[in-house]
């Protein structure tokens, strides 16, 4: 898993993703299946076991994984904090943290697109979870998915230190809950229809999207150990390159086909959405996502980190991204 690179080595980020990727898609395979519940009392219903893994495989770009690799990453670049013997325990609590917030983000996909919220058809290229399985079992797949990404989160003290497992569980749950993704599509879903202020949509764009970005990074984090300056940037970080992220969404429904993004496109004018493209325009948009970008890198430059290079390029393909 040690894909450090030393400040004069080339960094190469499709080479960098392609490596934690394969990782990632190994450990979502093991652990969303009924294989992963042979040691319980009662093995998970195969049907909703096949619900939870079409939701979850084959498909998605995985950024949040990602993000959280390269946080982890960042931080372990400063060597007068990292102890060796640590380090693979480390890099099991960061594979465990990069999935399960997929499972959680997975999870917010199923519900996002049934019919009482989005009501999409189509998502990472395939008929979306409720239409294939019908509404109830999409409902209780986010539900088990929900809650396996905590399981997850919560192993033999051996494997993950219980002190470390708890800041991990309390990240991800405050960012998907009430004041966080839960909280954001709630939001979403009163919005329709209505125009609302710039502070008002960037609120909800940080809450239904945002905090998660920001959780990746700051469950990266939490795997290594970082000085309180480089925690406050990685944060500041993680909040401008999560509200980008959904500026770019945004823009994205409105430029990019169905084909392109795998998911229905102009969605979002169908059912009145307010987006950043409906309140500002696509062209201040997509500047307003350039300007997030420069926060972004500003505040890389200001951790003290010696190698920030993984974040600062998953920053340049969440604002360049065309799917
Ligand atoms: C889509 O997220 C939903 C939003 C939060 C805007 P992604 O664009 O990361 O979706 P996948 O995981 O790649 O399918
Ligand atoms: C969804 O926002 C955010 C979630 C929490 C899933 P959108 O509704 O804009 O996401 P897409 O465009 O359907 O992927
Ligand atoms: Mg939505
Ligand atoms: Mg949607
Ligand atoms: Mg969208």
């Amino acid at each position: 898993m040690d894909q450090r690179n030393s400040m004069s080595d080339h960094f190469d980020l499709n080479h960098w993703c392609n490596h934690y990727l394969a990782h990632v898609e190994q450990a979502l395979d093991n652990w969303v299946s009924v294989d992963a519940s042979a040691d319980l009392e009662h093995a998970a219903p195969a049907e909703l076991m096949g619900a939870m893994r079409y939701a979850v495989l084959d498909g998605g770009k995985r950024l949040r994984p990602l993000l959280v690799f390269a946080a982890f990453e960042a931080v372990s670049s400063d060597l007068t904090l990292v102890s060796v013997p640590a380090a693979a325990c480390d890099a099991e609590a960061a594979l465990r943290a990069a999935c399960a917030v997929e499972l959680i983000h997975a999870y917010s996909l199923v519900h996002d697109d049934m019919p009482c919220m989005d009501n999409d058809v189509l998502r990472r290229g395939k008929p979306t979870v409720h239409v294939e399985f019908g509404e109830a079992s999409a409902l209780l797949a986010g539900d088990a998915l929900q809650a396996l990404a905590f399981e997850l989160l919560t192993p033999d003290a051996a494997v993950v230190p219980v002190g470390r497992q708890a800041r991990l569980c309390r990240l991800l749950a405050r960012a998907a809950g009430c004041a966080g993704m839960a909280g954001g599509q709630a939001i979403d879903l009163a919005s329709v229809g209505r125009a609302l202020t710039e502070d008002q949509l960037r609120e909800m764009h940080q809450l239904k999207t945002g905090a998660l970005l920001q959780a990746s990074v700051m469950m990266g984090v939490a795997c290594g150990d970082a000085t309180a300056k480089a925690q406050q940037a990685l944060q500041a970080y993680g909040a401008a390159m999560g509200l980008a992220f959904q500026v770019v969404d945004d823009i994205l429904d409105v430029t990019a086909d169905s084909a392109t993004l795998g998911k229905t496109a102009g969605k979002d004018q169908a059912q009145d959405k307010p987006t950043y493209v409906s309140l500002m325009g696509l062209e201040p948009a997509r500047l307003y996502a350039q300007t997030l970008f420069d926060q972004a890198m500003a505040a890389l430059a200001s951790s003290g980190l010696p190698d920030t290079r993984a974040l600062q390029g998953l920053a340049s393909l969440i604002v360049q991204r065309s799917s």
